[in-house]
């Protein structure tokens, strides 16, 4: 039921000229409700201090509210799930699929055979192939087993090639005692286990061209030979560390290459999923409002792919917060979407106000079905919309907003039900264009061009989104 109260005894002074509503959005909406719609999974890994308890109560909050699919940064790893020869510990991978089952979570597990966190009784059998291959399929069918019909896709090989030039890994105890063929074998075995499950293989620096000297372009003449061979392959999940464009003189990787690569795949019926992504600054600089800005339209940017290209539906960060991630790791800082208070960035903004703004292409290539109707249609199009006594639409309140409204006529914008809120403004590409606050009641959105607009209003756990027509 929309209701509306009468400004709080502001005389509006605004001349009430031009009036652009062209939709809203409920207030309750968040990165998950939009991805479900959108019918996509977006998430973020528990990290390993969610496992030990170390992490303050909105972190998880923040993380089902927002997130539609999980993995676990170390716990479902070689080391952590087998740390002695055939002794088993799923402790903390139960403990995330209890969660993820809780709130309706979708779970990937991550990752069964990798060169990292391989526990050193593992590497005692380099030399003996038979062993080793005896050991990887104890290991993927008890683990693989464990979580069967829990775990929806699972990371069955992870960075089995070489960051250098184009060839296999060298120093994975795998590929040195068995041979670039235990990649094979991995997916074989894991599919025989549980064979719903997606198989992915993952690994980094694929968003760098797909040509045949780059990372991905030998990833891709592999994927050929699987599906042709008939290993189930199923999807390549790239995990997408990339620095920002600014600071990484070497960056060449981009949103573009990804998407080339993902347009590859497709061809092959093999799907792309984003898998571990964070856009990180070098450490020790000074990062500024503009650098953060920048950082939300690259984060936008990948989202772009998961929303556009059919064969790509996971967009999955490496962290929740600045403040726990690996990345200082790595010599870079600030990589995700929430700062160290647990604050929504402005990459926050850029991916909700995208997935709000994104309107999926009309499929022209359905073929014509439609028998002629000869009924009459009554083409008036009756207006539902609620009007304030002067005529403008009523912009919808969503439940648990209490009483605060908007309006919208030409520059200015007109709040009520409340004494103070935030006002940001984004273009249709998730960009903040104007913030302010409003505590007059009305706020004049100056020097915004005339156009759409996606208009937020925060005031305290109030958060009406609604799209405007400036004019
Ligand atoms: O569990 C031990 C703890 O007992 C010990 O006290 C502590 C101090 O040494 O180390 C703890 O293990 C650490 C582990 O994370 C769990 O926190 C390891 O030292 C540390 O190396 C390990 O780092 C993880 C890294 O993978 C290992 O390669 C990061 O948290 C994790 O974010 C990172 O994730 C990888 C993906 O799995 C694959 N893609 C790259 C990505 C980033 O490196």
């Amino acid at each position: 039921m929309r209701t509306r109260f009468p400004f709080s005894g502001i005389a509006l002074c605004a001349a009430l000229i031009g009036v652009g509503i062209t939709s809203s959005f409920a207030a309750d909406e968040t990165l998950r409700s939009l991805a479900e719609k959108n019918g996509i999974y977006i998430g973020a890994i528990l990290n390993s201090q969610w496992f030990n308890g170390g992490l303050p109560g909105n972190y998880e909050q923040i993380h089902k509210t927002q997130f539609n699919i999980v993995v676990a940064e170390n716990e479902m790893k070689f080391d952590a799930t087998e740390p002695s020869e055939g002794r088993f510990n799923y402790n903390n991978g139960d403990k995330m699929v209890k969660y993820a089952q809780q709130n309706g979570m979708r779970v990937r597990g991550h990752a069964l055979a990798w060169h990292s966190q391989v526990p050193n009784w593992v590497n005692n059998y380099k030399n003996d192939k038979q062993k080793l291959l005896k050991v990887l399929k104890n290991h993927i069918e008890n683990v693989v087993g464990h979580w069967k019909g829990q775990v929806a896709e699972w990371d069955v090989v992870n960075e089995a090639i070489s960051n250098n030039e184009p060839q296999w890994r060298s120093y994975s105890v795998w590929y040195q005692g068995i041979g670039p063929e235990f990649i094979d074998s991995a997916f074989v075995w894991t599919h025989a286990v549980d064979p719903d499950a997606e198989l992915c293989y993952n690994d980094y620096n694929l968003e760098q061209g797909i040509n045949p000297k780059a990372k991905a372009g030998f990833l891709l003449e592999q994927v050929k030979r699987w599906v042709a061979n008939g290993i189930p392959i199923h999807c390549v999940g790239s995990q997408t560390h990339v620095e920002d464009t600014t600071t990484d003189k070497h960056f060449i990787g981009s949103p573009d290459s990804l998407r080339s690569l993902a347009r590859e795949l497709a061809k092959l019926n093999v799907k792309l999923k984003i898998t571990e992504l964070d856009i990180g600054f070098k450490s020790g600089i000074n990062v500024s409002k503009s650098d953060l800005e920048r950082q939300g339209q690259t984060f936008r940017q990948y989202l772009d792919i998961v929303l556009e290209e059919p064969n790509v539906d996971t967009y999955l960060i490496w962290g929740v917060s600045d403040k726990w991630s690996w990345l200082s790791g790595l010599n870079r800082q600030k990589g995700l979407i929430y700062d160290d208070n647990l604050q929504p960035k402005p990459a926050f903004d850029s991916i909700l106000v995208r997935l709000q703004t994104f309107e999926p292409p009309q499929d022209t290539a359905t073929t014509d079905t439609t028998t002629t109707d000869t009924t009459t249609t009554d083409t008036t199009v009756t207006d539902t919309t609620t009007k304030d006594s002067i005529g403008l639409p009523i912009i919808p309140q969503s439940a648990g907003l209490g009483s605060v409204t908007m309006h919208i006529a030409g520059h200015t914008l007109f709040i009520a039900g409340t004494l103070s809120a935030k006002v940001d403004v984004f273009d249709m590409q998730g960009r903040p264009v104007f913030s302010t606050k409003c505590e007059k009641g009305f706020v004049e959105l100056n020097g915004i061009a005339d156009g759409l607009y996606m208009v937020r209003v925060r005031s305290g756990s109030a958060n009406l989104v609604q799209r405007i027509a400036v004019k």
